[in-house]
């Protein structure tokens, strides 16, 4: 298949793309590179020994996305680009919504023109705020309490009204828990441009020497031991989660919402103590007050994605810390360093 990735240079796209080009499928990146390194898509390609076309661009140009699609004619568009950070986008809500939600009209607008009507979006657990229950379902209740969490809620409504306006369109929404890992290679991996604020590319920081100690926000939560649990996802079963959506979408019509996590869970603590394990170095760690806007548990309800796309997590947290490590322990500053 022919798969147009917008933020394809990313730390989840290159790990899709090097999955989709394993895969033999013909892929177009599309990227501004605003978080993403230019070495990314040279590591790809010299983990699968296979070529793809590479378009720097902005989703938020419409010009030049309709000329990237239109020159490429893909079966699928896998739409990553966006920008992710909570904290952010509560700081400047209007650079979320013209990246996020302006770009994906632009992509829309662009995907008409080239004649694709198939889309796998990248959206986020964070769409369905406050737990009701647990682990989340997709009919749980939608209420994000951010504007990151809100931006792709909108995208995801945005979406639905695309295809319910075109019979043959078709739309996967995978809602990412907490992706984290690195392809076992070592070659690519998450590398924040500031100080990471997700929990697993700070742990990292700390084992490779670069940070002193990590902050644990909060360790009065109701969980095993008081520290938060998040459902943490390897990234190359994330990306694995993608191509199982392919199939699905070149068969299916519609919008569909659907979770990619493990079902289980793992407190702040315990991926403490399973990275030292794994690369035996040791985290040092002191306990601070909540972060705001924090819940104490997050876990995902992924019988969905087994009975829709065939998909289950494969890798265990043992995994996600030794690949997290072979990433960081092989490129301590990152792309910045080769
Ligand atoms: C995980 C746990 C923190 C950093 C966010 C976004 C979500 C998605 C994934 C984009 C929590 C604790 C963290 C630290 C800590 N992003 N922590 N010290 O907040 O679950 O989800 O990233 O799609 O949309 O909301 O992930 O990694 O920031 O936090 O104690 O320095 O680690 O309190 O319990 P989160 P996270």
């Amino acid at each position: 298949m022919k798969v147009f990735l917008t933020g394809g240079a990313g730390y989840i796209g290159s790990h899709i793309l090097t999955e989709l080009l394993a895969e033999g499928h013909e892929a177009c990146l599309f990227d501004n590179f605003s978080n993403a390194s230019p070495a990314a898509p040279a590591r790809v390609r010299r983990i699968t020994n296979r070529d793809f076309e590479v378009v720097e661009g902005d989703i938020r140009d419409g010009a030049a996305l309709t000329d990237a699609m239109t020159q490429f004619a893909p079966d699928v568009v896998i739409h990553l680009a966006g920008l992710k950070a909570v904290g952010e986008s509560t700081a400047k809500p209007l650079m979320y919504y013209e990246n996020n939600v302006q770009g994906s009209v632009a992509l829309l607008h662009a995907m008409e023109a080239a004649g694709c009507q198939r889309i796998v979006f990248s959206s986020s657990a964070t769409v369905y705020g406050v737990p009701k229950y647990l682990p989340f379902d997709e009919a749980h209740p939608l209420a994000p309490t951010n504007p990151y969490g809100r931006s792709k809620l909108m995208i995801e409504e945005m979406i639905g009204d695309w295809c319910a306006a075109r019979p043959d369109a078709s739309a996967v929404l995978l809602r990412y828990f907490n992706p984290v890992g690195a392809h076992a290679s070592g070659q690519i991996g998450e590398d924040p441009n500031d100080i990471p604020n997700n929990l697993m590319p700070f742990i990292a920081q700390v084992a490779v020497g670069r940070r002193d100690a990590l902050q644990v926000f909060g360790t009065d939560y109701d969980t095993r031991d008081g520290s938060g649990e998040r459902d943490y996802i390897h990234v190359v079963d994330l990306a694995r989660a993608h191509l199982a959506a392919l199939p699905y979408c070149m068969e299916n019509t519609g919008c569909e919402p659907i979770n990619v996590g493990t079902g289980g869970g793992v407190t702040v603590l315990e991926m403490v103590a399973a990275f030292q394990a794994a690369s035996g170095r040791d985290i040092p760690w002191n306990a601070v007050g909540r972060r705001a806007g924090d819940v104490a548990i997050s876990l995902a309800d992924a019988t969905k994605a087994a009975k829709l796309l065939n998909w289950t997590a494969q890798y265990d947290v043992n995994a996600m810390c030794a690949d997290t490590w072979a990433w960081q322990s092989a490129n301590p500053q990152g792309y910045e360093e080769s």
